[in-house]
């Protein structure tokens, strides 16, 4: 950790005020920048890159709304917070200035500064987990064949589709024998073995954002499985965590497919993960194995409120009910993907995602109600 003083800049056209809440920040413990104007406040801004900038929205110069925007668009301050405190309580002008990109808005009050000494923290704390890298989601199984590796691509490609911006990576860690390259089409060399096998320096965040093939209809890109056991037998297993963590790096939401590999180099990733998807079929043995498997990643300080269990009737309308599957597991099902019949696996032989070939079919509905509700429920623990 850093232990050197946050830097905090503050644009403030009022001499009074301005040194006030200079001296109240540096007795706080702050290393304090100040601007009487916005133009003043712009260069000082880009010269020092402060953590924080508190802006008074009364300036003789540049209008705030101005500001916020010329501080977005450069990029050594487009990601720095900024609060605007203000001399007038304005509903209109708050939601003027929050829209513009300030990420709060306080009113001048005897308060304000105990505010500010809140919110200071918290803001730096949601830009330092934005530097975590992307979400990662984890699926994970306790028996086999009941569909964890077809949810994982399939759930993965509606997050990818539902957006234009963000990237999407899924890496197949299953062995012996990987299956999202069979899934998806992809059929050349590089895989987690491949890549495990180059030098550490090599494989950078940048390496994979370059590199990583790139899965045309499917939204994301995919490191593959060991395509046979023999090369699972060489994969570099201890890098297999360092390698996940490169590729959070450059993508904003990871996929990992564990399958029913549980081992002592998955479980760091499990442990790492923002949300565990926890694949359980309707059959009692799957739900009691799984029962298993979630009193054992107890012991290993997986929190509940990351474990994300989605039943999957992958073998038809029998077996037991959410609401049994829900007591014998001892947690909350968050969802439930219908039984596809052989549509599923003719979708998966022809390549295709579920969401293209079957658009209107329940199935679909499921798929991106839970990517889209993974990707809030992700970020959200993200913000905590
Ligand atoms: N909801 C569903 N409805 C119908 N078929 C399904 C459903 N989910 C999965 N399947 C089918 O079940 C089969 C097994 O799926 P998949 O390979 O994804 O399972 P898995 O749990 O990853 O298996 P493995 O243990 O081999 O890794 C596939 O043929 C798939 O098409
Ligand atoms: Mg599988």
């Amino acid at each position: 950790m850093d232990e050197s003083p946050i830097k905090v800049l503050i644009i403030d056209a009022d001499g009074a005020s301005r040194n006030y809440l200079a001296a109240m920040l540096e007795k706080g413990g702050y290393s304090v920048l100040a601007a009487p104007s916005g133009r003043e406040g712009l260069i000082l801004a880009w010269q020092q890159v402060p953590q924080v900038i508190v802006v008074d929205p009364a300036l003789p110069d540049v209008k705030a709304d101005e500001l916020v925007t010329r501080l977005r668009q450069d990029r050594r301050t487009a990601k720095v917070p900024c609060i605007a405190l203000s001399g007038v309580s304005d509903a209109q002008e708050m939601n003027r200035l929050l829209s513009a990109g300030f990420n709060e808005y306080l009113f001048k009050s005897s308060q304000a500064l105990a505010e500010l000494q809140d919110v200071i923290p918290r803001l730096l704390m949601l830009e330092s987990g934005a530097k975590k890298g992307g979400l990662l989601f984890v699926f994970l199984s306790a028996k086999g064949g009941i569909g964890t590796s077809s949810l994982c691509a399939n759930i993965a490609m509606c997050v990818g589709k539902a957006t234009s911006t963000m990237r999407v990576a899924v890496i197949d860690m299953v062995l012996p024998i990987g299956s999202i390259a069979s899934i998806v089409g992809y059929g050349d060399r590089v895989n987690i073995v491949t890549v495990s096998a180059q030098n550490p320096d090599q494989t950078t965040p940048l390496y994979f954002k370059e590199n990583l093939p790139r899965i045309p209809t499917w939204y994301f890109r995919l490191l593959a499985g060991s395509p046979d056991p023999d090369s699972a037998n060489q994969l570099a297993a201890g890098r297999m965590a360092e390698i996940v963590a490169a590729i959070q790096e450059s993508y904003d939401y990871v996929f990992v497919d564990l399958g029913r590999s549980l081992s002592r180099i998955s479980l760091p990733i499990i442990q790492k993960a923002d949300l565990l998807a926890l694949i359980l079929s309707t059959d009692a043995a799957a739900v009691s194995l799984t029962r298993t498997l979630w009193d054992y990643l107890k012991t290993q300080r997986v929190d509940s409120q990351r474990v994300y269990p989605i039943l999957n009737r992958a073998i038809g309308l029998e077996g037991i009910t959410k609401a049994e599957a829900d007591d014998l597991l001892g947690l909350q099902i968050r969802a439930t993907v219908p039984y596809m019949g052989g549509n599923f696996a003719l979708a998966n032989n022809r390549h295709e995602a579920v969401a293209a070939k079957f658009p209107g079919d329940t199935a679909t509905i499921m798929l991106q109600q839970i990517a889209s509700e993974m990707s809030s429920l992700g970020q959200r623990l993200r913000n905590q």
